[in-house]
């Protein structure tokens, strides 16, 4: 990839430029969690972002996406946003580094990336940690990490419709090779956990489906969520998020909330809780907790969240016909990915299984990703 894009740079702008990473994310547990105040535990994997960069002593930034095959150009302010999505994400990095004060010049990129699209493992976020890592580093603006990662969470938010939480660019800005990382996302607290579960398999299965209208979908769910809290606010003013709601608490509000967001609720009060659950278990190496927590966290993400679908259901439930320790969909959902804990020795004949079953359902493969957990954010030598 570093060839490819190095002989575009240099056909294209006649000169060379520096090098920057990130990466995509798997997350173990704790899903629709971030945008609640709660617990997420996901890490960088080996797939992601690559760009080089250099600055161009104009006002504008000029890029090429080498997966489009598309060059656009664009000025750095408000009216300039450009009409490509993918080049939506380096606006709004450079609109929201320029927010907080950051200085940016304009510069030249060629870019490309191996995180599948849509498949639920943030590629876009991968794009704006690698661009927002780089913009700070080409101007020496001197932001910190957490905050690299909140301008890619406000890109999303102000620049492409979606109000996600900051889950995804906080794994691509501290993802650590080998390890996991737990974050409160209300206190921003976080903490490795080295990841090498001897004898076990982290295996994704990508169903290859990506439902349209997922973002409203993902906004959607966020609203409700915002709906219990407040009504359970009312009776308990310390709930600042719904992760700070006990169980009972939500009982209380029952008859006042539509039954839709009482169930978002009831599934973000459990998952909260497994976080927590799956760190202990794999603090004393007990993958099948950690597995169960998994098949737990699938049945509220269909049930009760309803961001599942059909394909990732059959999956789901495949990987538990044949004794897969955990499986649950991954990331935003609506799509997209399984996530499954296998014993080693089972490995094999899962994916064999999967692949074969799959496609007989559904008249396509699935693809199968062997996960890699990686560094996050970064420039190459
Ligand atoms: C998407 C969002 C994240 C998070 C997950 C669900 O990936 O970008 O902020 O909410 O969905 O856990």
């Amino acid at each position: 990839m570093k060839t490819r894009i190095a002989e575009k740079f240099s056909t294209l702008f006649a000169t060379e430029g520096e090098f920057f990473a990130s990466a995509g994310r798997i997350n173990l547990i704790g899903e629709h969690t971030d945008y609640n105040g709660g617990y997420v535990f996901p890490g960088a994997i080996d797939k992601g972002i690559m760009a080089e960069i250099a600055l161009n002593g104009t006002d504008k930034v000029r890029a090429f996406s080498l997966d489009m095959d598309e060059y656009v150009e664009f000025g750095l302010n408000e009216e300039d946003k450009p009409h490509q999505s993918w080049a939506c994400y380096i606006f709004g990095v450079c609109r929201e580094t320029i927010k907080r004060g950051g200085k940016v010049a304009g510069f030249n990129t060629v870019f490309a990336g191996d995180v599948p699209l849509g498949a639920g493992l943030s590629s876009s976020a991968a794009l704006e940690s690698t661009f927002a890592y780089a913009i700070n580093e080409l101007n020496a603006n001197g932001i910190d990490k957490f905050e690299l990662a909140k301008i890619g969470q406000s890109t999303e938010h102000n620049y492409c419709g979606v109000k996600c939480g900051i889950m995804d660019q906080f794994a691509s800005c501290f993802g650590k090779e080998g390890s996991l990382i737990r974050l409160n996302c209300k206190t921003l607290e976080y903490k490795y956990f080295p990841f090498n579960p001897e004898g076990y398999r982290l295996v994704l299965v990508d169903s290859c489906v990506k439902h349209e209208l997922a973002s409203s979908a993902y906004n959607k769910r966020r609203q409700s969520c915002e709906n219990a809290a407040a009504a359970i606010r009312k009776n308990h003013p310390e709930v600042e998020f719904l992760s700070d709601a006990k169980r009972l608490w939500l009982d209380e509000v029952r008859e006042e909330i539509p039954q839709e967001d009482f169930l978002r609720a009831e599934y973000v009060i459990g998952e909260v809780q497994r976080v927590l659950d799956v760190c202990d278990a794999l603090e004393r190496g007990d993958y099948e907790t950690v597995g169960e927590m998994m098949y737990q966290t699938h049945f509220g993400l269909s049930k009760l969240y309803e961001v599942s679908c059909e394909e990732l259901d059959f999956l789901n439930k495949l990987a538990r016909k044949m004794d897969v320790t955990g499986s649950r969909v991954m990331g935003g959902g609506f799509g997209g990915c399984t996530i499954n804990l296998v014993k080693a020795e089972l490995y094999q004949d899962f994916v064999d299984t999967a692949i074969q079953k799959f496609t007989e359902r559904f008249g396509h493969a699935p693809k199968i990703y062997d996960v890699v957990i990686s560094d996050g954010a970064r420039k190459l030598q």
